[in-house]
């Protein structure tokens, strides 16, 4: 299949759409949290952040649908509008429902275009790669209960559906306006993550600063992770996120190729002997040792 063909076009915008999954954030089975676990989930700073970025996402997405000429682009990128604002009444109803102290947050809206709509979907792909990573690893940690964070894995899935559909929307109209060759391509990609990045620092000075964990088993568990096992298990999920969509797809490559780097990077320097703290929690300790063993292969 050719990239910028109306058989493309089919594909990434149907894929879309066939995956989307109807749903209410109040219908999911949200866990009963007690103890360490509500303390935890409250503790996290990061749910007024999340719900404004989402809200924000949701008004940005749903106008940008509504200035697209082709009528399949045009109800593929209202179907992610109305995802995004399902995030953010997902977030709101996850602050609602556990006690949150979160007070709204005031962020101002994007303007409506597609090179914000551009510059957004490459924000996307670094975000939901990070994503991959910090929720693999709460899992893996054992930081918040997996039935808490199978919800969050669906949704991440939905990011991976918005990313997917981005790229193979920016390569089709790369492609159809003959600015598909590799070199680039790269330079123009690598130009938006920048300009993506850039926006997320200034934004984030706009932002009250967020507070600091009061939980020190958890402080010591996020002390133990170490870059390298951050970049290995983001890059696992990433794999195994893109692997649910069809092969035919162009998936993101950008984030992959930085992270691999900086991974041969990493493996290339002299082993740290105080680099892994021991961790408070028995299930950790048995990964930090096996990240140590793996760490001196
Ligand atoms: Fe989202
Ligand atoms: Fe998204």
């Amino acid at each position: 299949m050719r990239v910028g063909t109306p058989e493309h076009r089919e594909l990434f915008c149907r894929t879309f759409i066939e995956t989307h999954v109807a749903f209410e954030p109040e219908e999911l089975p949200w866990p009963d949290l007690q103890g360490v676990d509500l303390a935890r989930l409250r503790a996290f700073p990061f749910w007024r952040y999340a719900r404004s970025i989402e809200q924000r996402a949701g008004r940005m997405v749903t106008a940008f649908a509504k200035t697209i000429e082709d009528p399949l682009i045009r109800e593929t990128v209202a179907v992610q509008g109305t995802e995004e604002t399902r995030h953010g009444r997902l977030m709101e109803h996850v602050i609602e429902r556990y006690g949150i102290d979160a007070p709204p947050l005031d962020i101002a809206d994007a303007p409506i275009s597609p090179e914000e709509f551009r510059v957004f979907g490459f924000g996307e792909c670094t975000d939901s790669f990070v994503g991959f990573g910090a929720i693999a690893l709460a899992r893996e940690k054992k930081i918040l209960p997996d039935s808490l964070l199978s919800i969050f894995d669906g949704v991440m899935f939905e990011e991976t559906r918005h990313v997917v559909f981005f790229i193979n929307w920016w390569r089709y109209e790369q492609a159809r306006a003959g600015r598909d060759n590799f070199f680039t391509r790269t330079a123009t990609a690598l130009g938006y993550h920048g300009r993506a990045a850039l926006g997320t620092i200034t934004g984030a000075t706009d932002l009250p600063p967020m507070p600091e964990l009061d939980d020190p088993d958890l402080k010591e568990i996020v002390a133990g992770i170490t870059p390298l096992m951050f970049i290995e298990t983001a890059l696992a999920e990433n794999r195994r996120m893109m692997s649910r969509l069809d092969r035919r797809l162009i998936k993101p490559t950008v984030m992959p190729a930085i992270a691999t780097a900086l991974l041969l990077g990493i493996r290339m320097l002299p082993p740290r002997k105080d680099v892994v703290k021991t961790p408070a929690l028995a299930p950790v300790a048995q990964d930090a040792e096996a990240v140590r063993s793996r760490n001196a292969a």
